[in-house]
Parts: C-alpha cells; structure tokens; sequence
C-alpha cells in the first residue's frame, strides 16, 4: 500500500469519526429552569425507586446504557408516555403536566442531553421520534 492510499484512509477514517460524533450529539429540548426544578421533582417522587444517582434500586436505573442504549431504541416520546403515564409506579399519572416535563427534563439532563432556549412541551413530548440514546457510558 502506498502513502497515499494511508494517508487517504487515515483521512476517511477522520471523517467518519468527525461525522458520528456530530450524529451522536443530541439536541437541546428543555430548559435549565425545566431541569432543576426536575431534580426537586426526582427527588420526592422517583429516587426512593429509581435512586437519589439514578442507578436504580427497586426500580431501573434511568442513567446510562442499562437504561438507554441504542440499541433499546427509546425515543423522547417512548419516554415520557411511560414517564408521564405509568409513574410514579405508587401513583401513576399523579403529577402535573409541569411536574412531568420538568423531570423528564433532569432525566435527559442526566443522561447528556444538553440544555436549550425552548421548554420541553409535555403534549409534543408524548409523541416525539426524537431518539433518546444516553451520554453516560
Ligand atoms: C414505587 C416505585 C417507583 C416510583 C416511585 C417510580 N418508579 Fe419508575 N419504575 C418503577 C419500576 C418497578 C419500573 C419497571 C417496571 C415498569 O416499567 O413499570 C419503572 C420504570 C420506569 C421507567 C422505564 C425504565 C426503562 O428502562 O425503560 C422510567 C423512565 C421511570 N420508571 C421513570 C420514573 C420517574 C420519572 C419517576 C418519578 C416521577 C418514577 N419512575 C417513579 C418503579 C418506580
């Protein structure tokens, strides 16, 4: 093999490389205002579950690949309906709309999705194909 094809690979390498890091970067869907008052929300009503660290106790961790590898293929919308309707667990569908959106918002805060200037709507939400694929490994 010649210089040139190595060095040619070696550069299709670092572009396959640049382009899935740009795909793996996850959008930004709630606010930070959303997030922390998500953690409040975790707090009371998940982390007795799920853990003050998210790594599970009587329920499944909600941080890291257990939860949300790709290939579970959650996306937003799987989440949050199982969220928003099945949880807490103890009392499904018991807290408010803004309650839901907030720790929805923490749980994708947790799990690398980065903050943003648009609030996560909790009616959209329900519905969104965007994928939900941890940060965390
Ligand atoms: C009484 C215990 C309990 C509480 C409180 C609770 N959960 Fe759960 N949760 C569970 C159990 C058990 C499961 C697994 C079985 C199921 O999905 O119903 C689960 C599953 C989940 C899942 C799906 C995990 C996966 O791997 O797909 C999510 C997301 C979730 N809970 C979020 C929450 C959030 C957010 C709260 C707080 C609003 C909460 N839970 C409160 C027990 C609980």
């Amino acid at each position: 093999m010649n210089a040139f094809k190595v060095t040619g690979l070696a550069a299709a390498g670092l572009l396959l490389a640049t382009v899935a890091a740009m795909a793996a970067t996850p959008p930004a869907l709630y606010t930070q205002t959303q997030a922390s008052a998500g953690a409040t929300v975790f707090a009371q009503s998940c982390a007795m579950c799920h853990g003050a660290d998210l790594k599970g106790v009587a329920g499944p961790a909600l941080i890291g690949p257990t939860f949300a590898a790709p290939g579970n293929k959650y996306t937003v919308g799987s989440v949050f309906t199982e969220i928003s309707q099945q949880m807490p667990v103890s009392a499904p569908g018991s807290l408010s709309h803004d309650e839901y959106a907030d720790v929805m918002s923490y749980i994708m805060s947790k799990n690398g999705y980065p903050a943003g200037t648009t609030a996560l709507d909790y009616t959209t939400s329900l519905t969104s194909t965007v994928p939900f694929v941890t940060q965390v490994k």
